[in-house]
């Protein structure tokens, strides 16, 4: 562990009593899909998410009643969901039925619904997220009387050819069928339609288009994510920075004071001399925003200077077209939620942890969020990073309820942590070793407080990612 790590704080390692509460479930229903966006794992990571042999459009062609029909392993059986919904399903707030798949390609989906209702509390909401290509008017007027709270549908864009360009086997029809959700909510058939929207470099400006759009088609509700960067081309499309304002604009202050006089303590081996000898104004002027964001407590990665000053026009960019879409959405009377730009690491907050949630993969995995389902890559703070699979049990190994599996004190503690993130974990963001080969930062696997599972770089719970929304 560097000598120079955050401090980190006492906080309470053993739990006190053994009673996990689990209020909202999260499952992965199938990893199969119809679309292959540009930026999801079904692109790009085809080994891992094959086409599957299955009938993708099983369910618009009217709904599968023959349970027995053999899956294969891109899709969770009828009889694991009725086993997880009669063990766990009875002290539920919200099951949402979401993963790394298009849910309506599960030609279950309605007999999924029939069981959760039957054991789900009265009132309990159900919620999916769809690409929304298969959910024809036909369809939906077939899920709706399972009392669904919510909807949302994927869209980058107002323009078709663009999101076709996006959103890989986009098609004309959505437009129609998000129409017709409109209008079942108007009736009061369903409480909320939403659009969710991916935003980055090549969507930006259609943002305000996006909310016209939803007052056109009587959509009341957006919401707004960054992009999850799974590779380096994707870091270059990202319209935020994982740093402080504070950090950023002192970051952005000393380059703009001084940029030749920095470029040369960096790029001089003998560069204490001239820090040493020089007593220009602009270099004691660094030293004053250093000494100043010191007593502060405003951790600065001198390191990213350069980075950052590239990056000031895109945010300035942003923050102005994000006042514009909440103009806008003022304007029509749309709900719209959109992602900070910068992280507030006191303001941290595990979605899933704050929220009691859980997420369920496709093969009965219990995990402790999305982005722990399984391994991926993410680039981040100028590195690459090793996301593994946090797995707490598996659902088809489990005579009991999910509760009874997780009553240990390692998920005990590890709840803890996560509804105490800002105290329990650090933020790597603004520290000066998340760009220097920190040892906790190659991977998920621990941090320097000595955490075993390292949350230290997550962007869920700095709010640029979401995919839990309230
Ligand atoms: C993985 S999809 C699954 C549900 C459904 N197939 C759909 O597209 O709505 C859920 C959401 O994740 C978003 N998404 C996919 N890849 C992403 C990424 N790299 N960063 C942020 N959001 C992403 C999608 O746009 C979609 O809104
Ligand atoms: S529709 Fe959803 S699951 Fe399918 S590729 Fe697009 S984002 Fe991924
Ligand atoms: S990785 Fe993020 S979302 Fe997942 S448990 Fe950790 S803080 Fe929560
Ligand atoms: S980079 Fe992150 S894990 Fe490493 S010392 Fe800094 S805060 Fe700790």
């Amino acid at each position: 562990m560097h000598s120079n790590v955050p401090d980190a704080p006492d906080v309470p390692k053993v739990p006190k009593d053994l009673d996990p509460s689990i209020k909202i479930l999260q499952i992965e229903i199938t990893t199969n899909c119809n679309f292959r966006c540009l930026y999801c794992s079904h692109a790009l990571d085809p080994q891992v998410f094959p086409e599957s042999n299955n009938e993708c459009n099983g369910l618009a062609d009217g709904i599968s009643n023959g349970l027995a029909e053999e899956l294969d392993e891109n899709y969770m059986s009828v009889k694991t969901f009725g086993n997880l919904a009669r063990t766990s399903f009875g002290e539920l707030d919200r099951l949402i039925l979401y993963g790394v798949g298009e849910p309506l390609t599960h030609p279950h989906f309605i007999p999924m619904l029939d069981i959760a209702r039957k054991y789900l509390p009265d009132h309990a909401q159900i919620e999916f997220t769809t690409n929304c290509s298969l959910l024809a008017p036909a369809l939906l007027d077939q899920i709706l009387p399972y009392r669904i709270h919510r909807i949302i549908v994927s869209m980058d864009t107002p323009f078709i050819v663009k999101n076709q360009e996006f959103r890989p086997g986009f098609t004309a029809s959505i437009q129609d069928n998000l129409i017709y959700l409109g209008e079942q909510q108007r009736a009061g058939k369903i409480d909320i339609v939403a659009i969710e929207s991916v935003i980055s470099k090549v969507n930006l400006h259609d943002l305000p288009y996006l909310v016209d759009f939803c007052h056109e088609i009587g959509i009341s509700t957006l919401y707004f994510s960054h992009l999850l960067p799974f590779s380096q081309d994707m870091l270059d499309q990202l319209l935020f920075v994982p740093v402080s304002k504070a950090a950023f604009d002192i970051m952005v202050n000393i380059v703009e004071n001084g940029w030749e006089i920095i470029n040369q303590l960096i790029l001089t081996p003998s560069y204490i001399k001239i820090i040493e000898a020089d007593k220009h104004p602009r270099i004691q002027h660094i030293f004053t925003r250093m000494d100043e964001a010191r007593k502060n407590k405003i951790d600065v990665d001198l390191h990213k200077l350069t980075i950052m000053f590239q990056k000031v026009p895109q945010i300035q960019e942003t923050y102005r077209v994000f006042e514009q879409v909440k103009n806008r959405a003022q304007q029509w009377g749309i709900t719209v939620e959109i992602p900070p730009l910068f992280v507030d690491p006191e303001r941290r907050e595990c979605p899933f942890g704050a929220r009691d949630a859980l997420f369920i993969t496709v093969d009965g995995n219990i995990v402790p969020c999305y982005n722990l389902a399984r391994p991926h890559t993410l680039f981040i703070n100028e590195h690459e990073r090793v996301e593994h699979p946090y797995i707490l049990g598996n659902i088809l190994t489990m005579p009991d309820s999910i509760t009874k599996l997780l009553a240990t004190p390692e998920y005990i503690a590890l709840a803890e942590r996560l509804k105490n993130l800002p105290n329990a974990v650090p933020w790597c963001g603004d520290c000066i070793y998340s760009t220097q080969n920190c040892f906790y930062v190659k991977d998920n696997s621990g941090d320097c407080y000595g955490n075993q599972l390292g949350c230290n770089e997550c962007l869920y719970s700095s709010g640029f990612v979401r995919c839990l929304f309230d």
